[in-house]
């Protein structure tokens, strides 16, 4: 499939999360080290909203649950260790997934031309 336009360069900021849709498909980019970065809004855990999570150090944490992903491979980082922000005992971790086994975040390419930033979704 062709890169399709989903915000102006200037709209990405370095590890802040803009929420942007690509041919119908809700999308985050941000900045990494100068370089902008697409990935699914819905986190693989329960496929909530990924819009209000916070980025460090290249990873974002969804807000649900704690579950935190490299922004650039989608590899899993952690797993639901927390709920609503709150840190969760070690023991509660398997309660808060529900089941659920530890999955990546699905990453697009993105690149910037002409002030535009452009992502490539799967075909
Ligand atoms: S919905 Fe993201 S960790 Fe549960």
């Amino acid at each position: 499939m062709s890169m399709i336009e989903v915000a102006a360069s200037g709209d990405v900021k370095e590890n802040e999360l803009l929420t942007v849709k690509g041919g119908g498909t809700p999308l985050i980019v941000t900045r990494i080290a100068g370089k902008v970065q697409a990935f699914s809004s819905k986190c693989p855990h329960l496929g909530m909203s990924l819009a209000r999570g916070t980025v460090k150090d290249g990873a974002v944490t969804c807000p649900w649950h704690g579950s935190r992903f490299d922004i650039c491979t989608g590899q899993n980082l952690d797993w639901c260790n927390a709920f609503a922000g709150l840190p969760l005992p070690t023991w509660s971790h398997r309660l808060i997934a529900m089941g659920k086994k530890p999955a990546p975040l699905p990453v697009y390419e993105a690149s910037e031309e002409n002030g535009k930033v452009f992502v490539r979704l799967p075909g």
